[in-house]
């Protein structure tokens, strides 16, 4: 019988995080949930929680808008469990702002959490990867990176940025065993679209042609089949999750 694979998510205790590690370790991957250091306790509840629903899914304090911190969380896992095969980027955070308003600190924060952090963890791995012969990495970006939304300029640059990024990667990783592609969620419901203002969430869920708001498992499911065995030829590839708001 060969290892099961290892699966890192990072940003995995959060809304949609939770909803693809637990996807990935009934899809049989080892799968390791990444969190923020200042969010031990609630990375420890977290784990009982998941052990209670009979999945045995491995936790991980880094930083991830720090090389190093990344590199040490790598190194760690590597340790314990082998080298990453699969790679969700998926830590992410708001600063929402009017860009008249936007403080350079909500400007930095964002693009080093949501975007650095994807070269921080990718780079780390990407080695392994190439040596392995197989990898799969999804970045879980926003349909805001594709139209944009006002409010979010730092969000929205860091998102689109996210997608420039996979597209560059597929390439390199196309004719070795490895894939990269971007998922695209529209408005799901986690903290994070929950922190908005209800005025604002409503007018833009009113909007979306399915007039609701998206689960977190519609968008594990999909993270499911991009790094699925079954997927050996969707590479670089935008998938959008988004109920219909924005098609191009
Ligand atoms: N287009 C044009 N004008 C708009 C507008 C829009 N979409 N929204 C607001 N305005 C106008 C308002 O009418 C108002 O005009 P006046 O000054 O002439 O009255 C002005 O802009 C200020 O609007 P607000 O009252 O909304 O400004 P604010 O400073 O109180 O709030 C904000 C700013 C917090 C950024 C708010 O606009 C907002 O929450 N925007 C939505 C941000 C958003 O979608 N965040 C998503 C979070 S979840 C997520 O990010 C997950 C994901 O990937 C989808």
């Amino acid at each position: 019988m060969t290892a099961a694979r290892v699966a890192l998510v990072t940003g995995g205790i959060g809304g949609i995080g939770t909803a693809i590690c637990q996807r990935l370790a009934r899809d049989g991957f080892t799968v390791v949930a990444n969190h923020h250091p200042s969010e031990q306790d609630a990375a420890d509840a977290w784990k009982k929680e998941q052990t209670a629903q009979g999945l045995a899914i491995g936790t991980i304090g880094a930083d991830v808008s720090s090389f190093e911190d990344s590199q040490r969380m790598i190194a760690e896992i590597k340790q314990q469990h082998g080298p990453v095969s699969v790679l969700v980027n998926c830590a992410g955070i708001t600063r929402d702002k009017t860009f008249k308003k936007m403080e350079e600190a909500a400007w930095r924060a964002v693009i080093d959490v949501n975007l650095n952090s994807v070269f921080n963890v990718t780079r780390n791995v990407w080695e392994d990867m190439l040596e392995a012969g197989f990898g799969r990495v999804v970045n879980i970006s926003s349909v805001n990176g594709q139209r944009g939304q006002f409010g979010q300029t730092n969000y929205a640059t860091a998102k689109a940025g996210m997608h420039g990024f996979t597209m560059s990667l597929a390439q390199e990783g196309a004719a070795k065993g490895i894939t990269a592609n971007t998922i695209s969620p529209g408005y799901v419901e986690t903290a994070m679209t929950k922190a908005m203002r209800d005025d604002v969430r409503e007018a833009i869920v009113s909007g979306v042609p399915m007039r609701r708001m998206g689960q977190p498992e519609e968008i594990a499911s999909a993270v499911s089949f991009l790094v699925s065995d079954e997927n050996g030829y969707v590479t670089g590839a935008n998938l959008p999750v988004n109920g219909g708001l924005f098609m191009h």
